[in-house]
């Protein structure tokens, strides 16, 4: 990343990995393993039931907290549901949003994940707002066109005041899980088209101050030629996130 203004971010996403005894363990060994002179800014987000103890465990320590979904309410008749007052009392900084799972599995459309991102920005917590093409739309062309797109629904209801907080996070779909990742070239196009939109619908001041992260089998050895692209402010990591080594050489190769 070149702007030095812009805190690059690391965020584990544990995904549905790990009981809560796991998850201590792991945070545990993350706290040890994490280079102590660093500039970037590292989260976890463990499954709902581990939040609080994790949560409890990264007390006082340089690593947030988040939540891997939200709902957008703060309370009423959602069975299920656990909403952003639910998620701040336990600490968390930071919610994933529209994370192509989510998407995929569970129905999250544009709309969806606009109001997550919203319900999580009315009460303080930052959303890590997730966009990314399938491999066939890529391939016939469109990748820009969607990702731009889904980026543009997902701001569009936001209060203009609170869009500083919002993160980004682009993920090709064809590279989460996957251990294909977008080619260093490839991923700072994709961030200089979203960074180019921002600028033209909110200004450029906010659009230079926007963290997009990276992620798609974000691994130790690909990790820092990722980073070093302009546009690149950090990772969004899955599976080497449930390994105190691998996270903490990819929180060390973002700086
Ligand atoms: P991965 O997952 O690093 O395992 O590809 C990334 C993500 O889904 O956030």
């Amino acid at each position: 990343m070149s702007d030095t203004t812009r805190k690059p971010l690391v965020a584990g996403n544990w995904k549905l990995h790990k009981t809560m005894a796991e998850g201590v363990e792991l945070a545990d060994a993350l706290l040890k393993a994490l280079p102590a002179e660093r500039t970037a800014e590292v989260a976890i987000a463990p499954v709902f039931t581990s939040l609080a103890t994790v949560g409890h465990r990264l007390q006082g320590s340089s690593v947030a907290l988040a939540c891997q979904d939200l709902y957008w309410e703060t309370q009423g008749a959602f069975t299920g549901e656990v909403g952003p007052l639910q998620v701040k009392e336990l600490g968390c900084r930071y919610a994933i949003v529209g994370h192509s799972e989510r998407r995929q599995y569970f129905g999250d459309t544009d709309d969806v994940v606009g109001k997550k991102a919203a319900g999580a920005l009315a009460h303080d917590i930052a959303p890590i707002i997730c966009v990314g093409e399938s491999l066939a739309v890529r391939e016939a062309g469109q990748a820009e066109a969607h990702v731009v797109a889904q980026v543009t629904a997902a701001l569009a209801g936001l209060e203009t005041s609170t869009l500083g907080q919002v993160v980004i996070a682009y993920e090709p779909i064809w590279a989460i899980g996957t251990g294909r990742t977008a080619s260093p070239e490839d991923a700072e196009q994709m961030h200089l088209a979203i960074r180019t939109r921002v600028g033209e619908a909110h200004g450029k001041a906010l659009a230079d101050g926007l963290r997009i992260l990276y992620g798609g089998s974000v691994k130790p050895g690909n990790a820092a030629e990722l980073m070093a692209q302009p546009d690149i402010d950090g990772a969004l990591v899955g599976g080497a996130s449930l390994e105190a080594a691998s996270f903490a050489a990819i929180v060390t190769a973002a700086g």
